[in-house]
């Protein structure tokens, strides 16, 4: 019998991941926009979490990434990741994974935003994804197919299954690929945002590729900015983990006030939603926030990344003051999925910040993305590892004729992103952002690939498209939750507590 074929677009974590849990019974190939070396899983600085520490239980951390979310979470999903989640940690550790760890061997143990315990496995300092992807990549080399610097630009869906996958190249030529299994491992949609923590190719492309396939969307949004990304003169985005703060590094203005005194009781170490929202009032009061580390030991050793970055932007840490702004970080939301990562069409899956489990609730806790990657990818790969017979059922789609195709720039879709959906939102300026998309043209039910963009204006599309579901999402709730703050509905509301906006293109609901 031949091997299944699985293609997976994308080259985070939870790709090799699941490539190398699959690599030896079926023919794997990762497709990607940029490079192996071009993820948001390559920058995560803070750690994995996972209740490993002898004084601490997987409860406890159930508890907190219930809590961060605000009750949003789907509590099935969220057990499932810190408790497999747990025992993946431990195996990775058994099995040689080089952890940072005491004079003993045990692993140091970091602190982040909303735990409750300290969990945080890290490596390198500041520089765990790095680790953990080349840990995962060096063991897969030539035993998988790699592309690389291909964007994905749509799946090819036939009765409702999913069996293959349109990309682009950088000379503009489209390419089709055909496997038994197409797993969407893209990333969420922090570029769609002009202050962003994300790696430039990630632009929400598997969310509006899902879309144009028929799958179902959930959670939108729920976007998470992070706090501390450091002020530069240019636009680099270098993120300055919450593990520092963890140390005892704490938030002051100008005058070397701290903001978070009084304002919640877990003071700086408060749900990233919480402490964005602070930040961004002081600074629209035209304050200067700083990370204040003059407390935390041993800096340059602890995180080494983030010193470089401030050398490189001549900021002198040693003065004992980071700059510091919120910037878009973590989609909450995206493509449904159930808890071995299939969306509502046959033989596409999505895995990752792409996919959506509701496991994250309303604001994701911090380190549990790279905790995501591993549990839904090892899930995944069980899952494809069994075989079974397709089902699948005519559907009929209208295409709307279209005669050009009028679009923005990126810079204009991400000034207005984070000007009307950013931490604050407010309903007139939600739909002035409506209005403004309406205006252009949105391909939504149809290929990308039957008007001959170029590798550019997919990306755009791509972008228009998610700014629009994120938005109508964001209109729709008429509360705020977690990281979905709404000014003109400042509280949370019971008839919107554990409802879920959905998108497809033949429904929408809660
Ligand atoms: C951080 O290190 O602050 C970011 C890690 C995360 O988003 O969980």
């Amino acid at each position: 019998m031949s091997k299944p074929t699985v293609i997976i677009v994308g080259a985070g974590l939870s790709a090799f991941v699941l490539a190398s849990k699959l690599y030896q019974q079926a023919e794997v190939t990762i497709i990607t926009k940029k490079s192996i070396h071009k993820s948001n899983s390559i920058r995560a600085q803070g750690g994995i979490a996972a209740a490993i520490a002898k004084q601490d239980h997987w409860r406890w951390h159930l508890m907190d990434t219930l809590q961060a979310g605000n009750y949003h979470n789907q509590p099935q999903a969220a057990e499932i990741l810190v408790k497999q989640g747990q025992h993946l940690v431990k195996e990775l550790l058994k099995q040689g994974f080089p952890a940072d760890c005491n004079a003993e061997g045990s692993p140091l143990l970091g602190k982040e935003g909303a735990h409750s315990h300290r969990r945080i496995v890290h490596a390198g300092g500041d520089q765990t994804g790095k680790y953990l992807l080349h840990y995962f990549q060096s063991a897969l080399i030539d035993k998988i197919n790699i592309i690389e610097e291909q964007s994905a630009v749509d799946c090819i869906v036939e009765e409702r299954c999913c069996t293959g996958i349109t990309t682009i190249d950088t000379n503009d030529h489209y390419h089709t690929y055909s496997a038994d299994h197409i797993v969407l491992a893209t990333g969420g949609a922090g570029g769609i945002y002009e202050t962003n923590t994300n790696d430039r190719t990630v632009t929400g492309d598997g969310i509006a590729i899902a879309y144009r396939a028929g799958a179902s969307l959930t959670d939108l949004e729920f976007i998470q900015f992070h706090p501390t990304m450091l002020v530069t003169s240019d636009t680099s985005n270098e993120l300055v983990s919450e593990a520092v703060r963890g140390e005892g590094a704490v938030l002051v203005d100008q005058d070397g006030n701290r903001i978070m005194k009084g304002k919640h009781e877990r003071l700086d170490l408060a749900p990233r939603d919480v402490v964005s929202r602070i930040i961004e009032q002081a600074l629209h009061e035209r304050n200067t926030i700083y990370l204040d580390i003059s407390s935390v030991s041993d800096f340059r050793q602890k995180f080494p990344s983030i010193s470089t970055a401030c050398e490189k932007h001549n900021i002198e840490w040693q003065s004992g003051k980071i700059p510091v702004k919120p910037g878009a970080h973590f989609t909450m939301g995206g493509v449904e999925t159930d808890l071995v990562g299939r969306t509502s069409i046959t033989g596409l899956f999505a895995i990752g910040e792409v996919a959506c489990t509701h496991v994250h609730g309303a604001n994701r806790l911090a380190s549990n993305s790279l905790l995501e990657g591993l549990v839904f990818a090892t899930r995944l790969a069980e899952e494809i590892l069994v075989p079974v017979s397709r089902k699948c059922s005519n559907v009929t789609k209208t295409i709307p004729l279209y005669t050009s195709v009028d679009m923005p720039s990126k810079d204009m879709i991400q000034d207005k992103m984070s000007r009307h959906v950013g931490i604050n939102r407010e309903g007139s300026s939600l739909k002035e952002m409506l209005n403004w998309l309406d205006g252009y043209t949105v391909l939504k039910d149809e290929q990308l690939s039957s008007y001959s963009l170029t590798k550019e204006q997919c990306e755009i599309q791509h972008m228009l498209l998610t700014a629009q579901l994120i938005t109508k999402a964001a209109y729709e709730r008429t509360e705020s939750r977690g990281a979905h703050f709404r000014i003109d509905f400042p509280d949370a509301s019971p008839e919107w507590k554990q409802k879920y906006i959905r998108w497809n293109f033949h429904r929408q609901g809660v």
